[in-house]
C-alpha cells in the first residue's frame, strides 16, 4: 500500500490509475479508524479496481470549542488497517497541504448545512464539504465511499456533487453497530465506563421511534415523543436533538408517507454522538 503526503504525488497515483482504465474508489476518513470505517473499503475494493483512502483530521469542520486537537489519531494502527481491508493507497496531507496559507474559499450547500447537525455545530457541514470537494478535486475517483452513520453528510455531499455536477458517483454503507446496538464511532473512544454504558440509548431511541412506527403511527410528532421518552429514564446522556426529516432534503416532515429519516444526537459526558435510521412503509 502507498501512502501519500502531497498532493502532487496522489494526483500522480490517481492519473497512472485511470490511464491503465480502471474504476477509482475512494473511502475519506478522519482516522482513527474501526470496523465502520473497514466495512467501506471492503465495501470499494469490492466495487473498484484501485480504491484510495484519505486520513485527514480536518479543522474546518471542528468548532473552535470542539474536539480538534484532541481528536484521537494512530497513524499506524490506521494503516495496517487500511492494508488489511485492501486499499491501495492512503492519502494523508498535512493541513497546510490541504489549506494553502490564507486560504479563504469555502464550498457551502446553502440551507441544508444549517439542519441537524448543522445546527448544533456552525459551520461544520461548511468544513465537511469544503474538504470532500478538495479531495473530489485531487483524487478524482469515480465512486466515493461514505457511511450511513452519518446520513445528513450523504445528503449534504449528495447535493453538492449534483449540484456541482462533479463526476463521482456517492455509494453508501449500512451502519455498523456493537452488540448492544452502539454505532461504532471514533469518538466512543472517549466514553468513560458509565458513559458507555448509557451510550446505547441512542439506538433504543430510534428502535422505540421504529416499533410504534410498525405498529401503525404515521405522525412525526407522536413518533418523536416516544423516541424522546427513552432519554427520560436515562440520565447519563443529554439529548440534543431527535428529529424526523425528509433523507434528501433534510427538511422536517409531519406525517410520513415516504421513507423517512430519523436522526439522533445526544451528549454523553462531552462527548456528542449521533445515531439514525430510515422507516419505510414498504
Ligand atoms: P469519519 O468520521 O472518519 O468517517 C469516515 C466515514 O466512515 C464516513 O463516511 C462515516 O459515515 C463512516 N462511518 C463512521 N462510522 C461508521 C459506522 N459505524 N458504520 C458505517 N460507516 C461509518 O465523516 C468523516 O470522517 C468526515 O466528515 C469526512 C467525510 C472524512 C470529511 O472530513
Amino acid at each position: 500500500m502507498r501512502v501519500f503526503k502531497t498532493i502532487d504525488e496522489m494526483r500522480a497515483f490517481s492519473s497512472n490509475a485511470h490511464s491503465r482504465a480502471g474504476l477509482l474508489g475512494l473511502v475519506p476518513t478522519m482516522g482513527a479508524l474501526h470496523a465502520g470505517h473497514g466495512s467501506l473499503v471492503r465495501a470499494a475494493r469490492e466495487r473498484c479496481d484501485v480504491v484510495a483512502a484519505s486520513i485527514f483530521v480536518n479543522p474546518a469542520q471542528f468548532g473552535p470549542a470542539e474536539d480538534f486537537a484532541k481528536y484521537p489519531r494512530d497513524f499506524e494502527q490506521d494503516c495496517a488497517w487500511l492494508e488489511r481491508d485492501g486499499a491501495d493507497a492512503v492519502f494523508a496531507p498535512s493541513v497546510e497541504e490541504m489549506y494553502p496559507p490564507g486560504a479563504t474559499t469555502w464550498v457551502t450547500v446553502e440551507g441544508m448545512s444549517d439542519r441537524l447537525c448543522g445546527r448544533s455545530r456552525p459551520g461544520h457541514f461548511r468544513g465537511v464539504t469544503t474538504v470532500v470537494s478538495q479531495l473530489f478535486h485531487i483524487v478524482e475517483p469515480e465512486v466515493a465511499f461514505f457511511g450511513q452513520k452519518d446520513a445528513a453528510q450523504v445528503a449534504i455531499i449528495r447535493r453538492m456533487a449534483r449540484d456541482l455536477h462533479l463526476p463521482v458517483k456517492i455509494e453508501v454503507c449500512p451502519i455498523v453497530r456493537e452488540p448492544d446496538g452502539l454505532a461504532l464511532s471514533s469518538r466512543n473512544a472517549y466514553l468513560d465506563p458509565q458513559q458507555r454504558k448509557s451510550a446505547p440509548v441512542l439506538y433504543r431511541a430510534l428502535c422505540a421511534v421504529k416499533a410504534f412506527f410498525d405498529g401503525g403511527e404515521r405522525d412525526a410528532a407522536r413518533l418523536i415523543r416516544a423516541g424522546k421518552q427513552e432519554f427520560s429514564g436515562e440520565s447519563g446522556a443529554r439529548l440534543d436533538y431527535l428529529e424526523i426529516v425528509d433523507p434528501d432534503s433534510l427538511e422536517p416532515i409531519r406525517s410520513i408517507h415516504t421513507p423517512a429519516l430519523v436522526a439522533v444526537a445526544a451528549w454523553l459526558g462531552s462527548t456528542r454522538l449521533i445515531d439514525n435510521i430510515v422507516v419505510n412503509n414498504s
